[in-house]
């Protein structure tokens, strides 16, 4: 989609849709819908008047109605797009709302249109990022694979801003938006390929495509070097695969070098290419679905593509322990010891308990390379998603500072995560009569947080950040901004935790 930003009067401007915003000003829960528009200019008031008015249009968020031929106007098409309750308000709404508005162009097949920034409080500059990133997001359907696609993407989209007070604020916003909206969609055309397609060799090389382009260094190693690395935990899932597993190092460095205590950001994803479940093997019902489970791989992959071309003040380091979990005669079993990199013994119980052991071995990596400050993502445990449901992602750490600028990012990100417990009261979950630890909680209780009990063990003190994404990786229903497939979750927010250290 070829996307502009455009200073002017969108009265004036031709194109075959253009979508404005609107609000419900109604209070009550049972309260009269009150549709009004978000932009002030008369014509354009004149032109939603009869529509707003007849009770057919409540403003509810995604809800768009099309109009054509609206006079006083130099657009082909009115469209008018709900952004929900007046009150309710918020950044992430207008996101969603831009995404309405594209993916309701596309289904009719319009293929240029244009939005009009609509007249909020926010920050110019916010609200330039999001109506980008929402518009850029929608625009995807995963259809690749189907020789029956309808090729109907909306090849061009105008921003239409009439602030030209801050026209440089809204440029930057703009601009950022482009990036990151670049960087979540790269994420999901990863999650989306199939485990026949992406094996651990193919997404080290598509990390190190993107990295060549976007100026980033980047190491891809493969069994030689988990094994000379000691990476027992990650050598342990990788081992019954015929397919190599791949270790990617992403590294970032400002353009002015940090100081010696600066601190330096390590991102640590699980890569699971395809997870069988291994010797413990899954169900058949639904297993087709655990391609995605590189999702938190895919999230550093993408994040990393978006700090290379926003270029923080501070030092990153992306590492994906990528494998594919397979039952095999060289596969490893329940009640095999391995020892970690860090030298910790792990009894595995369980070898579906997977993501937690490759990432131990990253994570003690990701220390070694000098990170002073942790994330990883991971669709790691299905008990995450039985506490927390498909909207809030799981979120653990071991330090409140850390947490709360985590936290703080997801102001901006829109993206939901919601805190759970991983406190030294629940160690005994995952304590082992034969080992330092084993692989899996004693019991099914808790499970998200025996997982988080266990990446704890190889973070020591370092603050850290652990977000199971397992719920939320994948939009199993439509909604009127994304298409079914990929989410992308993560991005945005690991971007804005880095970027919030950045002076
Ligand atoms: N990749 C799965 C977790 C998962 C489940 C992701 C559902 C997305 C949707 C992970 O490797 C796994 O299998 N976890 C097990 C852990 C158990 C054996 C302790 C689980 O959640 O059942
Ligand atoms: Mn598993
Ligand atoms: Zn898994």
């Amino acid at each position: 989609m070829d996307t502009k930003l455009f200073f002017g009067d969108a009265t004036a401007f031709e194109t075959p849709m253009l979508a404005v915003f609107a609000v419900d000003l109604a209070e009550g829960k049972d309260a009269e819908p009150r549709p009004t528009l978000l932009n002030a200019a008369s014509a354009l008031q004149s032109a939603a008047a009869a529509v707003l008015g007849s009770g057919e249009f409540k403003a509810a968020l995604g809800e768009v109605a099309v109009l054509h031929a609206p006079a006083g106007l130099k657009a082909e098409r009115l469209l008018l797009v709900g952004l929900g309750k007046a009150k309710d308000l918020s950044l992430d709404k207008v996101r969603k709302g831009a995404g309405a508005a594209v993916r309701a162009a596309k289904t009719r097949s319009v293929r240029s249109m244009a939005i009009e920034f609509p007249a909020v409080e926010f920050y110019p500059m916010l609200t330039a990022r999001v109506l980008v990133e929402g518009a850029e997001f929608a625009q995807l359907d995963w259809d690749t694979y189907r020789s029956d696609r309808k090729d109907c993407s909306v090849d061009s989209l105008t921003l239409i801003a009439n602030q030209t007070d801050a026209a440089d604020a809204t440029q930057r916003g703009f601009d950022e938006g482009l990036i990151v909206a670049a960087a979540q969609n790269f994420a999901r055309s990863l999650v989306n390929e199939p485990g026949n397609v992406l094996t651990p060799t193919v997404l080290g090389a598509r990390a190190k495509a993107m990295c060549d382009e976007a100026g980033l260094k980047c190491e891809v190693y493969s069994s030689d070097k988990v094994q000379e690395l000691k990476m027992e935990a990650f050598w342990a899932v990788a081992k019954g695969s015929a397919e190599p597993p791949a270790l990617i190092v992403m590294t970032y460095e400002p353009t002015i070098a940090p100081a010696a205590d600066a601190p330096v950001f390590g991102l640590v994803g699980k890569g699971i290419t395809f997870d069988t479940g291994g010797i413990s093997i899954k169900p058949a019902d639904g297993m087709e679905k655990m391609k995605y489970d590189m999702a938190g791989a895919a999230a550093m992959i993408g994040a990393m593509y978006a700090i290379a071309r926003l270029k923080p003040a501070v030092k990153v380091i992306g590492v994906v322990c990528s494998a594919e979990n397979m039952p095999d005669g060289k596969a490893f079993k329940p009640g095999d010891v391995v020892t970690a990199m860090s030298g910790k013994t792990i009894e595995i119980v369980n070898t579906d308990a997977e993501g937690r052991l490759v990432l131990a071995d990253g994570l003690h990596y990701a220390k070694t390379l000098g990170c002073t400050h942790l994330i990883n993502a991971a669709t790691l445990t299905g008990a995450c998603v039985v506490a927390l449901g498909t909207i809030n992602a799981g979120l653990f750490s071991n330090d409140d500072a850390t947490c709360a600028k985590f936290e703080g990012a997801l102001n901006v990100s829109g993206e939901k995560f919601w805190r759970l417990p991983c406190t030294d009261d629940y160690s005994d979950h995952i304590k082992s009569e034969i080992a330092d630890m084993m692989n899996t909680g004693k019991n099914r209780y808790g499970g998200a947080i025996s997982a988080a009990m266990f990446l704890k063990e190889f973070v020591g003190d370092t603050p850290w950040v652990h977000l199971d994404i397992a719920g939320c990786a994948w939009n199993e229903e439509k909604k009127p901004w994304h298409a079914y497939g990929p989410s992308g979750i993560a991005v945005r927010s690991i971007l804005e935790w880095v970027r919030s250290y950045s002076a």
